[in-house]
């Protein structure tokens, strides 16, 4: 196959990845997807975490300061609140159906803790990679309720919350021309088909988080289940199906443009090189963030 028609393929599951049951912050249990032995990293994705209980013992610890450099935190929120301040004066409560993009830029150090005492908590936090000319950018976000989240209805039985990118028109919130990242909250009832188009060479991922998906063409569909994460290969499109006789299924399908750059990370520090992860430590060590 030549690499034109490789381009215009639909996408397969390349593999699929199950998420690691870690603590972070302090002591919050949650599953690592990407981050992990398993699946180190996909260019531009750095790492995802699911966050999902009913346990309030499992998140109350919440995350208290920590900083972060040279990379962008993507927060959405399924259930439950959580507070974020930062030291550069920035606060809010993401509520349920919100999302939280922050571009930590040369540095910030925030907190970011559960607002309920009790019931469901459930999310999932992204970490999306900056080139190295925007590693030093100032802080940013880019902070938008459910009610500024478009949702469409591309098929029969398919909702789709559109984040970032665009969905036959409709067109997510988030920008983002680093990465040009497509961020999707996929609804199927049972027996619901669904394709999504997306830039051939994007680095791309779904990530299903109820129910089960048939991923791939006819022939080749794999049955990807709840907190499994199929990694997908290149191409223009991506099939999925809900199965038939099963329950309704929700999925998070993200993409975005590979950096091809070195990668050198140290905790909440990703840069290019060892010498600016040094810097990193240093300048957080001494209040510069
Ligand atoms: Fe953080």
């Amino acid at each position: 196959m030549n690499a034109t028609a490789q381009n215009l393929a639909t996408r397969a599951v390349a593999r699929i990845v199950r998420g690691m049951p870690t603590s972070d912050g302090a002591g919050v249990k949650l599953t690592r997807v990407i981050g992990q032995p398993q699946l180190p990293d996909l260019d531009p994705f750095l790492m995802l975490d699911e966050f999902g209980t009913d346990n309030p013992g499992d998140y109350i610890a919440g995350f208290p300061s920590h900083p972060h450099r040279g990379f962008e935190t993507v927060t959405y929120m399924l259930d439950g609140r959580m507070r974020h301040r930062d030291n550069h004066g920035h606060e809010g409560v993401l509520v349920p159906g919100s999302v939280q993009w922050m571009t930590a830029g040369r540095g910030i150090v925030h907190s970011e803790m559960p607002e309920q005492q009790e019931g469901r908590m459930r999310g999932f936090q992204l970490w999306i990679n900056l080139p190295a000319r925007e590693k030093m950018t100032a802080p940013k976000y880019q902070e938008f309720g459910p009610e500024r989240i478009p949702t469409t209805e591309p098929a029969q039985g398919v909702r789709v919350k559109v984040i970032a990118g665009r969905e036959r028109g409709v067109s997510g919130p988030i920008s983002q021309p680093a990465t040009d990242p497509i961020y999707l909250d996929v609804g199927l009832q049972p027996g619901a088909r669904y394709a999504a188009t997306l830039p051939a060479e994007h680095a791309a991922f779904i990530y299903v988080y109820e129910g089960s998906l048939r991923v791939g063409d006819a022939e080749s569909a794999k049955v990807v289940a709840a907190h499994e994460l199929a990694v997908l290969t290149a191409g223009e499109s991506v099939h999925m199906e809900a199965v038939a006789d099963g329950e309704s299924s929700r999925a998070i399908l993200v993409a975005g443009r590979p950096l091809r750059e070195p990668v050198a990370k140290y905790g909440p520090f990703v840069m290019n090189t060892r010498e600016e992860i040094v810097r990193a430590v240093e300048d957080f060590q001494s209040g510069r963030f």
